[in-house]
């Protein structure tokens, strides 16, 4: 080491212990656990030096969830950008399970938040790229979900928008273009306040690798960047980037491509790609990105594509250099560890503990699958206070063909309120008193990834002659016979996925617990497996697991499993209510390696 480099160091030391920052940090990943893919990040000075992160949410209403730092480890939801039917009505008709809200990227500019994305109807391989529908969303206050505009569209066939402004102050939208017809990266000049755009040129066409996607542009030291994903968002992602003196090209690419991913590895992160990054107050750069925590085997990975972070080293006029994903990680000193957030949801870390009292809304991190119909879901009734009182919809939780299929089936959509699973392991359960009268009236309790992947433990009105056992641990005998014909409710676990599912099991509820309320519980007592289980409500030790059943069935794809209550008709004539109380989510532990 020269005396040069030395004295080089030891002011960057010297600067930071001056800031009274010490040395390095360790921080664990992820960053935000459970469905936060495609993750876009900025810091804020003009916002009390605040990081905000916004992510994907696909057929999730509220979509778009804000989270905020002040320390890069305390996370607390702030809000959804996407929090009225009137901001975009068409999410309440997307059909297929991969369709919805794709890779928000999130900008602060002018005093203004900025949200690019697309709204997409992923009918592959049939897509109409016609109808994806990219936006923007402006607001002033991410304290105040009110604040953000309806959705100002603009014309593009593809995906994976974001707004950049040049220094000029013109402002650009830089875009994948769809790769059927790509694939590449195009930009025009936009104007964000009306949507109207310049022409679309092709900027950059990514290193070769798969789907060059969620290109985001910095300007740093005279040079324009490009970072984009490449590789799809399977095991082969990967971050790359390219970078030119001028933002509409020529972009040549970094030789040490790509710049950050676990592809070929071992770690249990794995999928790692579609990066975003940003500065904090001292000057250390961050990348975040999308991981799935399902090692190489991609096999069960519940919570999907989560959002992790890393320290990132950028000297001037160089490329950026990522340190890989851990878990357990270490980087530049981070900003101290402060809790002084507002915003209207839970930190990120925080289990539940809902007793639906009157006069309370539903907590801000609940999430409903498109639209929910508000009539169909009451707080604290009069005739049942302290319960979340769910009307069935038409659809249950598969809908039809595992399509939503439009308004015409019901215009209530889909009777269904759930959290993010965001832990490895973990205990859901709540409280239910349910009185069916009508064939395949049905509430319960479900691990939820799409219309295609659930796994339901439901008490279900159905003939007794419907049963395929009996109910663990009764004495059938004891019990005495049900005639076949009548109508009883019974303990029902049923399973949607694209790979094998347990058959489903209909087992009698025991007499003696028929007038109920019962607690329904979910448990992932390891990383592979959830068990369902159901018992009185109140009698812990009468408890019986109805099955245990693999978290394969809810690994895939876009999206990540939501733990949640849903009530349906089953397309019957059905109307009963289901009464749901006593909502717990204990958080037990986290694999991070
Ligand atoms: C910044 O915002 C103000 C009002 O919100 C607007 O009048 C002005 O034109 C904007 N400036 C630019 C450069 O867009
Ligand atoms: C990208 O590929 C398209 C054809 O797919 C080609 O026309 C274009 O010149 C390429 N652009 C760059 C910047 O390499
Ligand atoms: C940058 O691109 C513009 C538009 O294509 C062109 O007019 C200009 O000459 C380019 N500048 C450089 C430095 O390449
Ligand atoms: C992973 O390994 C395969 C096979 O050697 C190679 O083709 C691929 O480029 C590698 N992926 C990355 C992102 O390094
Ligand atoms: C501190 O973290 C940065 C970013 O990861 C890294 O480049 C540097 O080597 C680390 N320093 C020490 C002393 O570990
Ligand atoms: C709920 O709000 C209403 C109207 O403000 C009030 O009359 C009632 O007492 C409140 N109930 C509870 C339990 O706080
Ligand atoms: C209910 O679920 C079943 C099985 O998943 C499905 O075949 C059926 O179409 C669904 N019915 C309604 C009305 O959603
Ligand atoms: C969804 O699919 C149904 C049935 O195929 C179709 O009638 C409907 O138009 C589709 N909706 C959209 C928005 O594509
Ligand atoms: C089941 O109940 C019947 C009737 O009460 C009794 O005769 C029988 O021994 C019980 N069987 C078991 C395995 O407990
Ligand atoms: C998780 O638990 C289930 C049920 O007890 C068991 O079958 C499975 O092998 C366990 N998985 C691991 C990785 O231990």
């Amino acid at each position: 080491m020269s005396l040069t480099t030395g004295l080089l160091l030891c002011l960057a030391v010297c600067v930071r212990t001056a800031l009274g920052h010490g040395g390095n940090s360790s921080f664990a990943n992820p960053i935000l656990p459970g469905f936060h893919p495609d993750p876009s990040c900025i810091f804020v000075p003009e916002w009390d030096d605040t990081f905000f992160c916004a992510s994907s949410s696909f057929n999730a209403f509220p979509g778009i969830p804000i989270h905020a730092s002040k320390d890069l480890q305390n996370w607390k939801l702030t809000g959804h950008v996407l929090n009225r039917r009137e901001q975009l009505p068409r999410l309440a008709e997307t059909n297929r399970s991969t369709s919805g809200i794709w890779a928000p990227t999130l900008r602060f500019n002018n005093n203004t938040f900025w949200l690019v994305t697309t709204l997409v109807d992923d009918d592959r391989p049939q897509a109409d790229f016609s109808r994806w529908d990219n936006i923007i969303f402006k607001g002033k206050d991410p304290y105040n979900q009110a604040s953000w505009s309806n959705a100002i569209h603009f014309s593009f066939t593809g995906y994976d928008t974001e707004p950049f402004w040049d220094v000029d102050g013109k402002a650009y939208i830089t875009g994948a273009h769809a790769w059927q017809v790509g694939p590449y990266i195009q930009q025009a000049e936009a104007n964000l306040d009306t949507g109207e755009l310049g022409e679309w040129q092709i900027i950059w066409n990514g290193t070769g690798g798969m789907a060059p996607e969620g290109p985001h542009i910095y300007h740093k030291d005279g040079w324009y960047y490009i970072l984009a994903a490449e590789g799809g968002t399977g095991l082969d992602h990967m971050v790359t980037m390219a970078r030119s003196k001028n933002l509409t090209g020529p972009y040549v690419s970094n030789p040490s491509n790509p710049v950050l991913t676990n592809a070929n590895t071992t770690n249990l992160f794995q999928t790692v790609g579609h990066a975003d990054l940003f500065q904090d107050k001292s000057g250390s750069w961050w990348g975040v990105a999308l991981s799935t925590r399902s090692g190489p085997n991609y096999i069960n990975y519940p919570m999907g594509r989560e959002t992790v972070m890393t320290a990132v080293s950028w000297p001037k006029g160089e490329w950026p250099t990522f340190s890989p994903i851990n878990g357990e990680s270490n980087g530049w000193a981070m900003p101290h560890a402060a809790k002084d957030i507002r915003g209207i949801g839970p930190f990120i870390t925080e289990g539940d503990d809902v007793a639906f009292t009157a006069n309370t809304t539903l907590p801000a991190h609940f999430t409903h699958w498109r639209y929910p119909h508000p009539s169909s879901f009451t707080i604290s009734p009069p005739e049942k206070p302290n319960t979340l009182r769910l009307t069935p919809s038409f659809l249950n939780l598969t809908a039809l063909n595992g399509n939503y299929a439009g308004p015409q089936h019901g215009p209530d959509g889909q009777t269904f309120v759930g959290r993010r699973q965001q832990d490895t392991l973990f205990t859901f359960s709540v409280d239910l008193s349910f009185a069916p009268i009508a064939l395949d009236e049905e509430a319960g309790v479900t691990a939820f990834l799409t219309q295609n992947h659930h796994l339901d433990l439901g008490i279900v009105l159905l003939p007794a002659s419907a049963s395929t056992a009996t109910f663990p641990g009764t004495n059938a005998t004891a019990e005495g016979a049900d005639a076949p014909a009548a109508l009883i409710p019974q303990v029902r676990f049923r399973g949607a996925s694209y790979v094998p599912v347990p058959a489903p099991v209909i087992a009698p509820l025991p007499r003696a617990w028929r007038a109920g309320p019962l607690t329904l519980e979910i448990k992932a007592a390891n990383g592979t497996h959830y068990s369902f289980s159901v018992g009185p409500a109140g009698r812990r030790s009468e408890m019986r697991t109805v099955l245990v059943a693999s978290n394969d069935a809810v690994s895939w794809g876009f999206t990540g499993t939501i733990l949640g209550v849903y009530a349906t008709t089953n397309g019957g004539k059905g109307s009963a209510p289901g009464y749901f109380s006593k909502w717990r989510y204990t958080p037990q532990g986290q694999f991070r390696n």
